[in-house]
């Protein structure tokens, strides 16, 4: 049996994608597994028609690999696979419309506008700001309404950087999420099916040196600690579980998703948002959550292979 592993692809998250493949390869054939790794691009429709691996696995980031387009080829080709489904991936892939989702299920979520690039034309670039400051408050978060790895997002600490903070964050795409800013504790938050269903792993917190996890704080070896398990009591602990699972579930999400979330200093939870492919790189949380929940990532995602063939 050979199990393809999608990595690479188009998109700003390319290289930390070639990153995430190439170690979900070795750690699937560490267990045994036949494993072809493929650099996904245009030619994947003829590549899947020719070779038919019995599974392929999405190890993709951002763009056609999260937004559903990937997995609607897998699905019209019959190709099964582990992750979400087409429908799942469009669902959760938006970040407002995961919010509000989550939002109305009661879950906590930082208040949040969403700005289309031609609202800045129709009522005025200043008016816009303004508005969202009186809404928001500062400090606040702009984050392209689509995408990941921090790339675009920007914490803005006053109103003077502003524009130059927009024009950053409209460089990848063309609405921006504006969200009120909550101090506190990042983690990051594991799920995986097993038969039961989807099960929470043990929390990561993440402490990045100076504040702030940006790309470089992602994927630079020491720029960052974490801590797995995070350090949170046990009531804290079990609600960002219940979070993760709530979000896997009510945004329809399969196999394997991640929930980033921060613990407020008075030890409220709330979501940001969901990765339909979680990093898999030498410094992303999941790999260290599988490690804490006392099992591996080649193990769980040989065992998620098995799932999706059967
Ligand atoms: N978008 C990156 C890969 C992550 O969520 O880990
Ligand atoms: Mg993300």
């Amino acid at each position: 049996r050979t199990v393809a592993v999608l990595a690479g692809g188009l998109s700003h998250e390319r290289d930390v994608s070639l990153r995430s493949g190439r170690r979900l390869s070795a750690a699937l054939r560490g267990e045994g597994l036949t494993v072809a790794e493929w650099d996904t691009d245009a030619g994947l429709l003829t590549r899947l028609r020719d070779e038919r691996p019995d599974a392929a696995v999405v190890a993709l980031h951002g763009g056609e690999g999260e937004n559903g387009s990937v997995q609607t080829v897998l699905e019209m080709l019959g190709v099964p696979f582990v992750g979400t489904s087409s429908q799942g991936c469009r669902r959760a892939w938006d970040k407002p419309t995961a919010k509000a989702l989550v939002a109305k299920a009661d879950f906590a979520t930082p208040d949040w506008v969403v700005l289309p690039h031609s609202t800045f034309r129709e009522l005025g670039a200043q008016a816009v700001l303004d508005a969202m400051v009186e809404r928001l408050g500062l400090p606040l978060i702009l984050k392209p309404d689509q995408g990941g790895s921090a790339l675009g997002t920007q914490v803005v600490r006053d109103a003077a950087e502003l524009p130059t903070a927009m024009v950053g964050c409209f460089a990848y795409g063309d609405t921006v999420l504006a969200e009120q800013y909550v101090d506190g504790v990042e983690v990051a938050v594991t799920v995986v099916e097993r038969d039961g269903g989807p099960h929470a792993l043990p929390a990561v917190e993440i402490v990045p040196e100076n504040g702030v996890y940006d790309y470089t704080a992602r994927y630079t070896a020491g720029l960052t600690d974490f801590f797995a398990p995070a350090r949170l009591n046990d009531t804290t602990a079990k609600a960002v579980g219940e979070l993760a699972v709530g979000a896997h579930r009510l945004l329809g999400l399969r196999d394997i998703s991640r929930t980033d979330a921060v613990v407020a200093r008075d030890g409220t939870v709330h979501f940001l948002e969901v990765n339909l492919s979680p990093g898999l790189t030498e410094t992303s949380t999941v790999p260290m959550a599988m490690e804490a929940a006392g099992t591996s990532l080649g193990e769980v995602f040989a065992d998620l292979v098995a799932r999706a063939i059967r």
